[in-house]
């Protein structure tokens, strides 16, 4: 509808509008809604302005199972299902785009509009704190090595002369360059599925990622691995929006977070894809 009408018809408005307000003058304010709301159909109710209308879209990378990896031709995972719940409270459909970690992280593809929200198993860090508006903390995680079963590998130093394998721009390979000792070669992979691989074919001794996808490889892959050291870096989860860019869909993140905890889905989606509740 526009507001913009001229001659014979602005003033047949004019005239049923100041009908309109004489009739309404004495309800209080309900007639005072209609003027003001022109011009904001990109916008939701609490999400902002989207990259794609009706469309909640997220950048993650994939394969990072259990919080998002392809299963029956559809992505799926622990943060699908947690994102999913802000698009129902967005009354919007979630669209994932699979894209490098690296432009994640960076912030790159917030900034850039490629998607609204990122959500990628993602540490929060301070240096990361600078360029991503980060919800609350979703997850507890630490690092961890894993190896094969039986190889008798119990921390980073027994890897002298060996191999470690990292995955790229993850909070892991930062954990193992800052921490190895010398004499251990770092190779660095794509991402999860290339470093297990890497892995299971004896391209490297060991390979260092967060705790929570080595525990969901072993159950899938029972017998062949185990984890050898576990790091404590204390790392937490967060969902990453646009630095500056939409403080609404940021507020609802949080909301829905907050509501997911407290009725109790949180820790039923926490079962499904851990087997288990959460500890705390
Ligand atoms: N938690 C680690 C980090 O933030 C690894 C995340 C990798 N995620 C992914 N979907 N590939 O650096």
């Amino acid at each position: 509808m526009s507001l913009h009408l001229s001659g014979r018809r602005a003033r047949f408005a004019a005239a049923i509008a100041l009908a309109a307000l004489s009739l309404t003058a004495c309800g209080g304010s309900s007639g005072s809604n209609g003027s003001s709301g022109s011009g904001t159909t990109a916008t939701n109710e609490s999400g902002g302005t989207l990259v794609k209308d009706g469309t909640l879209t997220t950048c993650t990378h994939l394969p990072y199972a259990p919080f998002q990896f392809e299963e029956g031709g559809k992505t799926v995972g622990f943060d699908v299902d947690l994102i999913d719940l802000v698009a129902k409270e967005l009354g919007v459909t979630q669209a994932i785009v699979d894209t490098p970690f690296e432009g994640i992280k960076s912030g790159q593809d917030l900034n850039t509009g490629k998607c609204d929200i990122a959500a990628a198993g993602m540490t929060i860090t301070d240096e990361r704190k600078q360029v991503i508006d980060f919800s609350k903390p979703y997850f507890d995680a630490t690092q961890a090595m894993l190896v094969k079963k039986g190889a008798g590998y119990t921390s980073l130093a027994d890897l002298a002369g060996k191999t470690v394998g990292v995955q790229s721009g993850t909070t892991g390979k930062d954990y193992v360059d800052a921490n190895k000792p010398g004499g251990v070669k770092v190779v660095e992979f794509e991402d999860l599925a290339t470093e297990q691989q890497g892995l299971a074919t004896g391209q490297v001794d060991a390979a260092v990622n967060d705790l929570p996808v080595w525990l969901d490889y072993i159950k899938k892959n029972p017998g062949k691995f185990e984890v050898a050291a576990e790091f404590d870096t204390g790392e937490q989860y967060g969902f990453g929006i646009k630095k500056g860019g939409n403080p609404e869909l940021l507020a609802t993140v949080n909301q829905v977070l907050d509501k997911a905890k407290s009725d109790g889905t949180y820790d039923t989606l926490y079962q499904k894809w851990f087997g288990q509740k959460p500890s705390s």
